[in-house]
């Protein structure tokens, strides 16, 4: 670790152990305090006056970030230079949403007109099925796109795709992922071979639950249809063209992509095209458009301003100074659905390592566990730890200041003060005192009140951020997902990692590969430790 940065962390602890953690207190004392800590982007808002930062806390992440030198990496990111440095490869996601008159150059060559030129291949095949130009064998039009991929050929897409719900007048959408056959078998019952396409997703085309889903999708089209109408009932997304080929899908219908676009970060590419084909040519384009607008922010905007910057900053605070282990994202809003789970992918794969880019074991934690659901509903689940389990769990909440229902405007309503409530609620907490004068005031005897006063204390002091857009359409959604990517992409500077690279997901698939002749009964399971060898004896009994 630089010495600087070691310095700028030792500073920020100082600072930790002596820093005010009322904070109740903080609001009564500063009216300010929304103002000093929020920020805007356009109909974008993120406040982080409840999590227990100070002047002092943003001035010294400040330096961190200065020390460890974020700036300088994000200039590199985006110029193209070799960042990702195990893979040997730019890191490039942006060029995917860049103006189309940009410059982005990587190897000596400026990548942006060959984005276009596939956005453009991809937006004329979609108009196509989108208005039953394009058929399926028997002259039917496509009434159901399944797409196939898993990882960032599947999360990115089935995020998007169920988040734009509102905007989605094209071919019904379906994912398969899991290897499991009851996914592809349930997905596929319910539909008619004639009138679907199915999308075959895979960066590297070599995943195997992606391309035993495929064999599996390709007999079932083969065997209703015939093995010629193959080809007019498959697409390919894939940066491996030559490995497409052998699949017999016509080179008019693959779409491909770079080395430089890593699978979680790739939705603004091919693996997109499920969502250009549900929500048109036109939404897409404004989805990176979003995108665009927080690239742009993410370069300019003052680092205090900088909503990407001190997400980041504030994500750092609370997994290595405060030391939290875990952060909740809970959007207020249905139609996020699949954002946490996606942004699981984004920010675990990405910065969960124990290495620094040099390879030297890292001296601070790492990415937190990510996880989350929907508001209102976690309140009925989880919410009880947030509010008064013994870990503290910062929380990020998103909400819209507008819904696509106008005529349900109470539940929005509701909605509304219900993510306001929580984060209130976490705050604040209750005292004992508080606790036992409710008690009291609702007519219960001095005695009781004594005794269950201490099973409605709330701590408070949680920390959480609230998200606040306007409504959830396509530019809001890129721009959202791009203030995660940059968030992610600032966690890892500061913690010296190579956000890029997914190595940890490799000795299970080795693994995996090995035992795969075992469960089939090819080979025996001596020589494996004994508690692999004695489950799969127990399986190989249970299946008779
Ligand atoms: O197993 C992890 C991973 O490599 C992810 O990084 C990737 O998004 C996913 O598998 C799918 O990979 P592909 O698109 O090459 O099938």
């Amino acid at each position: 670790m630089k010495p600087s940065v070691a310095a700028a962390i030792e500073a920020l602890r100082v600072h930790h152990a002596s820093s005010p953690r009322d904070m109740r207190a903080a609001f009564a004392e500063d009216p300010q305090r929304f103002a000093r800590f929020s920020a805007e982007l356009d109909d974008l808002l993120l406040d982080w006056s409840k999590c227990a930062v100070t002047g002092e806390t943003m001035q010294l992440l400040g330096k961190l970030a200065e020390a460890a030198g974020v700036e300088a990496r994000r200039d590199a990111m985006f110029a193209g230079e070799i960042i990702n440095t195990t893979e040997h490869r730019a890191v490039l996601h942006t060029a995917l949403r860049a103006a189309p008159d940009a410059t982005v150059s990587t190897g000596g060559q400026n990548v942006v007109p060959s984005v276009i030129e596939v956005l453009e291949a991809m937006g004329a095949f979609a108009d196509a099925v989108r208005e039953g130009e394009t058929r399926g064998s028997t002259g039917k039009a496509i009434t159901d796109v399944v797409n196939i991929g898993i990882g960032g050929s599947d999360l990115g897409p089935v995020m998007a795709t169920l988040a734009l719900a509102p905007y989605h007048d094209g071919p019904q959408a379906h994912f398969v992922s899991n290897v499991d056959g009851a996914h592809i078998h349930d997905t596929l019952k319910r539909l008619d071979p004639a009138s679907t396409l199915v999308i075959i997703a895979s960066k590297t085309f070599t995943t195997i639950e992606t391309m035993t889903n495929a064999q599996t999708a390709r007999r079932w089209i083969a065997e209703a249809l015939g093995e010629d109408a193959v080809g007019q009932h498959f697409a390919a997304v894939s940066t491996a063209l030559d490995k497409v080929a052998s699949f017999g899908i016509p080179p008019e219908r693959v779409f491909g992509f770079w080395d430089w676009v890593g699978g979680r970060y790739s939705l603004w590419s091919a693996i997109g095209l499920p969502i250009m084909l549900a929500v048109g040519p036109q939404n897409f384009r404004r989805f990176l458009d979003g995108a665009r607008a927080m690239d742009e922010h993410f370069r300019e905007a003052p680092a205090e301003k900088n909503l990407p910057m001190v997400l980041g900053l504030i994500g750092y605070w609370h997994r290595v100074i405060c030391g939290y282990p875990a952060r909740a994202v809970i959007p207020y809003d249905q139609r996020l659905l699949r954002l946490p789970a996606y942004l699981q992918q984004l920010d675990m794969e990405s910065n969960g390592k124990r290495v620094t880019s040099d390879g030297e074991p890292v001296q601070t934690p790492t990415g937190p566990l990510v996880w989350g659901e929907p508001g209102t509903n976690g309140q009925h689940a989880f919410f009880q730890l947030l509010h008064q389990g013994t870990d503290v769990i910062p929380v990020e909440f998103i909400i819209a200041a507008q819904a696509h229902e106008p005529d349900l405007k109470v539940h929005h309503d509701l909605l509304i003060a219900n993510c306001l409530a929580q984060s209130e609620a976490l705050m604040r907490g209750r005292t004992l005192e508080e606790a036992t004068a409710q008690l009291i005031k609702k007519g219960v005897s001095a005695t009781d009140a004594q005794a269950l006063a201490p099973h409605r204390v709330f701590p408070g002091n949680r920390p959480s951020i609230t998200i606040v857009h306007r409504i959830l359409d396509p530019f809001a959604l890129g721009r959202l997902i791009a203030l995660y990517e940059h968030r992610v992409f600032m966690e890892a500077a500061l913690f010296g990692i190579n956000a890029f690279d997914q190595w940890g997901v490799e000795l299970g698939k080795e693994l995996a590969t090995q035992l795969q002749p075992v469960v089939e009964g090819k080979e025996d399971a001596s020589g494996r430790d004994a508690s692999t060898a004695g489950l799969v004896a127990a399986v190989s009994a249970l299946r008779g």
